[in-house]
């Protein structure tokens, strides 16, 4: 029930619930990875059930892939799909350019290989994921196991000439082993503070042999779905520089409510 839910539940859940619009029948569309996403596919499972909306959805982690077909949507690969109309993804942090850190739930490159081949990618957050500056987030890079430590280690010598406060990094864990990808490989978590320059940093970490993606999406996110505790919703479109605001209201019998998501 909705009583249950905190507020950064029901600000994740009304972005994910607008950004459901979006869809269309006969869409491809990426279904990203995390809570937020998660309630986006559960929305979007309702109305395929009950509304008759017909799509297919291109999951961006075996979690999110579990969860559409439990609900009731048609899962297809990407190169089942080839070209996407649209991903609707959560992130860890957002700026004012719309340029993102994600990867906090692990899945950072199947979730950049997918918005980018999709001719739109939508971002669902609660309004706390806004900063003014990227990087009090730690940044996910994904690396390859086999002498991940010298990676590690190439990384942070390299953070030295960066635009960045900090350049501690940790390896992601799961109990008492790494944390492992889809993929097989790791994540590094890149304790930056603040980066300054996001593209630069992009693109000089991803040179590195070892490193496979970093956390980094830039010009990628072309419209953000921001929610709030209160049910309120906003929509920033960065093509249309447009700011659309909105309020949902929960339902006390929506049966969304009777399974939270992770
Ligand atoms: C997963 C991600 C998620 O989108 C990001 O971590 C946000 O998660 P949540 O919606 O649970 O706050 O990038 O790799």
């Amino acid at each position: 029930m909705s009583g249950e839910l905190s507020p950064i539940d029901k600000a994740k859940f009304v972005a994910a619930k607008r950004a459901a619009d979006y869809v269309e029948d006969g869409m491809r569309v990426g279904l990203g990875t995390g809570s937020t996403a998660a309630w986006l596919v559960r929305c979007l499972g309702e109305q395929v059930r009950e509304g008759g909306l017909q799509f297919k959805g291109v999951p961006t982690s075996t979690r999110t892939a579990d969860l559409a077909r439990e609900v009731g949507i048609e899962v297809i690969s990407l190169d089942e799909a080839r070209w996407l109309d649209l991903t609707i993804d959560g992130a860890d942090e957002f700026d004012g350019d719309l340029n993102l850190i994600k990867g906090g739930g692990g899945a950072l490159l199947q979730e950049k290989i997918v918005a980018t081949a999709s001719d739109q990618m939508v971002v669902i957050a609660d309004i706390g994921k806004e900063v003014e500056h990227l990087g009090a987030f730690p940044l996910p890079i994904e690396v390859i196991p086999f002498g991940w430590q010298t990676t590690q280690a190439l990384v942070e010598e390299t953070l030295v000439s960066m635009d960045v406060l900090g350049r501690q990094s940790s390896l992601r864990m799961n109990g008492e082993r790494p944390f492992m990808t889809d993929e097989g490989n790791y994540i590094l978590d890149l304790h930056l503070q603040r980066i300054g320059n996001p593209r630069q940093l992009s693109l000089v970490i991803n040179q590195m042999p070892g490193v496979v993606e970093n956390g980094l999406f830039i010009d990628i996110c072309d419209a953000v779905v921001i929610g709030y505790g209160d049910g309120r919703v906003e929509v920033r479109d960065i093509n249309e520089g447009t700011v659309e605001q909105d309020r949902l209201d929960f339902l006390e019998s929506d049966n969304l409510f009777s399974d939270l998501a992770d």
